[in-house]
Order: structure tokens, then sequence, then C-alpha cells
């Protein structure tokens, strides 16, 4: 098991990696909950009864009161109803103060257990415990939590640090490949932005990963933990433009996915394809080499994601749009993250609308 630990203004949190872990929960938890006090498992019926049944029993012989809540499958189950529902079951059940909150699933499933965590009786503890390699990798780890609204996705939430957060590489196993690739192209952006060896890694083992060996995963999910970990250490509440680096591949990708209105591709596609145009824009400005690019693409190409918008059926002036809009939402200028080097960005703001789009075309 590796431990890699998070600072936060509120508390400093441990994140465990490794196999086995869900049947030692409830030991590692009871340093975090009050002893033998009441725990609402927050799940969904899409995360495997096995995963469940053994976070349960480990949890009830370490003398947790446990109550299940099972929220909705699928997206919609991080909105503000969702929310509200969670909230009455929770004090339909009597939970204080003292007692805790476990989310065992995805993103999904982690983003609104933290948020409910932070408004019930105005904050009461809780653990992630994730179950998809995303939420393993990304959303259980620097306390954004948040619900969706009509408006649009993440906009009402809070930074909720969770006490710890237990990743178990077995919960894996049975997790849809198509899922296990897309988050696979978060750990390459970790590897670009900050861990050459890591990069190196994905490189070298490619099969070993893809047929979820065990230490294979344990060795990504770490890496990637403490590369985020770092991260939303130094920068908490994005303050300091450092948590910005978090977004590369991002800004094209949320184009390539706004264009697509979230179908076709899911999130971690998209990304790998913003990887893709970011590095293709770098090395127009001369900012990386064509081995940068060359490596990466080969890489994205080695799991099995996109590398071409070809098949998508959208104009690189309607991705443009769904960028700049969403920049003048928020009021600033585009400012896009790319490789200087394998393990090493910057941040470059000012690329004019034809300069954009003529990395946009180059993947067409
Ligand atoms: N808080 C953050 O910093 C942050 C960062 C990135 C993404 N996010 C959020 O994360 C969400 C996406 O998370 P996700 O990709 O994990 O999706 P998800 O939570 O929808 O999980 C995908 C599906 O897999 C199921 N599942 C979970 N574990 C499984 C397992 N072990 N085996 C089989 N099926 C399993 C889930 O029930 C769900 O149906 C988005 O809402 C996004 O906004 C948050
Ligand atoms: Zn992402």
């Amino acid at each position: 098991m590796q431990t890699i630990k998070v600072k936060s203004l509120r508390h400093i949190y441990p994140i465990w990696v490794g196999s086995g872990l869900l049947r030692r929960c409830g030991a590692l938890l009871k340093k975090f909950f009050e002893p033998r006090c009441r725990v609402m498992v927050v799940t969904q019926k899409t995360v495997p009864a096995v995963h469940r049944n053994s976070l349960e029993k480990s949890l009830r012989e370490a003398g947790f009161q446990i109550t299940f809540y099972y929220l909705p499958n699928g997206e919609i189950a991080k909105t503000e109803k969702e929310l509200f529902c969670l909230v009455a079951a929770l004090l339909k059940n009597g939970f204080e103060r003292g007692d805790a909150l476990v989310a065992l699933g995805g993103g999904i499933t982690g983003d609104i257990t933290g948020f409910a965590a932070a408004c019930y009786l105005r904050g009461i503890r809780y653990a992630q415990i994730p179950t998809t390699l995303l939420a393993q990798v990304d959303s259980s780890i620097g306390g954004k939590t948040a619900v969706n609204t009509a408006q649009g996705k993440n906009l009402v939430g809070a930074f909720n640090p969770p006490r710890a957060v237990i990743s178990d590489v077995d919960t894996l196993q049975t997790l849809p490949v198509r899922e296990l690739r897309a988050a696979l192209a978060e750990v390459i952006k970790y590897g670009i932005i900050a861990d050459p060896k890591l990069f190196q890694f994905l490189e070298k083992n490619t099969k070993k990963i893809l047929s979820k060996n065990k230490s294979a995963l344990t060795r990504i999910v770490a890496d990637s933990a403490r590369i985020k970990a770092g991260v939303v250490s130094r920068d908490e509440f994005e303050t300091k433009g450092e948590r910005m680096i978090l977004n590369y591949g991002h800004t094209f990708g949320h184009g390539v996915e706004g264009a697509l209105g979230y179908k076709k591709l899911v999130h971690g596609e998209a990304v790998a394809l913003g990887m893709l145009m970011a590095a293709e824009m770098a090395l127009r400005v001369g900012l990386c080499s064509g081995e940068v690019q060359q490596r990466q693409l080969k890489l994205i190409r080695a799991f099995d994601l996109p590398v071409s918008l070809e098949k998508l059926g959208m104009s690189a002036k309607k991705i443009y749009q769904v960028m700049a809009h969403d920049k003048k939402k928020k009021s600033g200028k585009l400012r896009f993250v790319l490789p200087e080097a394998i393990g090493r960005v910057s941040i470059v703001s000012g690329a004019d609308e034809s300069a954009a789009l003529e990395v946009i075309q180059s993947l067409l």
C-alpha cells in the first residue's frame, strides 16, 4: 500500500493506494471517524455488489453502523434534486455531527457525497472510496465537490476535503474497458505535465495496464495521485495559477465535448484529442520538439484513444466557438497549457483565433 498526503487548510489527509484495501477500510477509517458512529455509504447500483459487500463487511467489523444510500444511475445523480434527497435521508436516519458519509463509486458519487457532507449540519466528516480509474486519479483528490444545474455542470459546490481517500485498484477489475482507457488519458496528462518517468512507464507497460495488472495499476494510480496531491496542496483554491496545469488538454477537449453536445465521446477521449491539439500548438509556436508530439501521439494511439476528429462530424469553427464561449462566460482570455517537454508545461495566452483554428483543423 502506498500513502500520499494532501495538505488542505482544514486538515492533512491521506490517500491510500493498493490492492485489497476495501477489506481494510473499516480499520483504516477508525482513526478518522468517531468510534461506532453511523456511516452512510453513498453509492450506485452500477457499482458491482462485490465491492459494496466487502466494504460493508469491513466497516461493520470495525464497529460502524452502516446505512446504504443508492443514487440513481448516471449523471442525473449529480443534481440539486438528488442532493436534497440525500440530505433528507440523512435527516430521516437521524445523522448527527459525529456521524459520517462514505462515497463508494466514481466521480459522480464522490462529487455529490462530498457536497452533501459540506452542507449537512454545516459539515460532517466523509471519506472517498473511488472505484473508477478517473475517480482514483482525479476527482477524489483536491476537495472539489459539486452538483450540476440546468445552467451547467459543477456550478454549485464547495471545496470540502475528505478525511481520507482509499483507492483499491482491485475495484478496477470490474470497470468497463472504455472507462479505463478514457481515464488513462488523464494519466498520460500527469506524465506530460510533471513526470517523465510515469510517461515512460506508460510507454513500456501499455499491455500490462490494459490487462489490469494490479501492480501496474497501483503504480500509475499512486503516481497520478502524488502529482495531483502536490498541485492541490500548493494551490488548494485555484488562486495561484498552478492548479491550471491540471487542465492540460482540457481547453481544446471541452471544445470537442461541447461541440458534440456531450455525446459520442466520453470525457477522457475528448481530453486525448485536446492533448494532441495542445502539442500541435506547442510545436507550431516552437515550444516543443516534434519528438515530444510524436511520443504523445504514439502513446495515445497505443491506448486506443481517438487521434482524429475526422469521423465525428464537427467543424473546427464549432469547436473554437465552444472554447471561446466558455471563456467569455468566465470573463477571461483563452489560455492554453502547452507542453515544453515530457514532464514540463507552460501556460500561454494570447493565441489568436486563426492559430487555434489551424490547430483544430490539423486533426480533421
Ligand atoms: N471533483 C473533481 O475534482 C472532479 C474531477 C474530474 C471529474 N469530476 C467529475 O467526475 C464525474 C465523472 O466521474 P467518473 O468518470 O468516475 O464517472 P461515474 O461516476 O459516472 O462512473 C462511471 C460508471 O461506472 C460505474 N462504476 C463505478 N465503479 C465501478 C466499478 N468498479 N466497476 C464497474 N462500474 C463501476 C458507476 O456507477 C457509473 O455508472 C463527472 O461528474 C465529473 O464532473 C470531478
Ligand atoms: Zn479531465
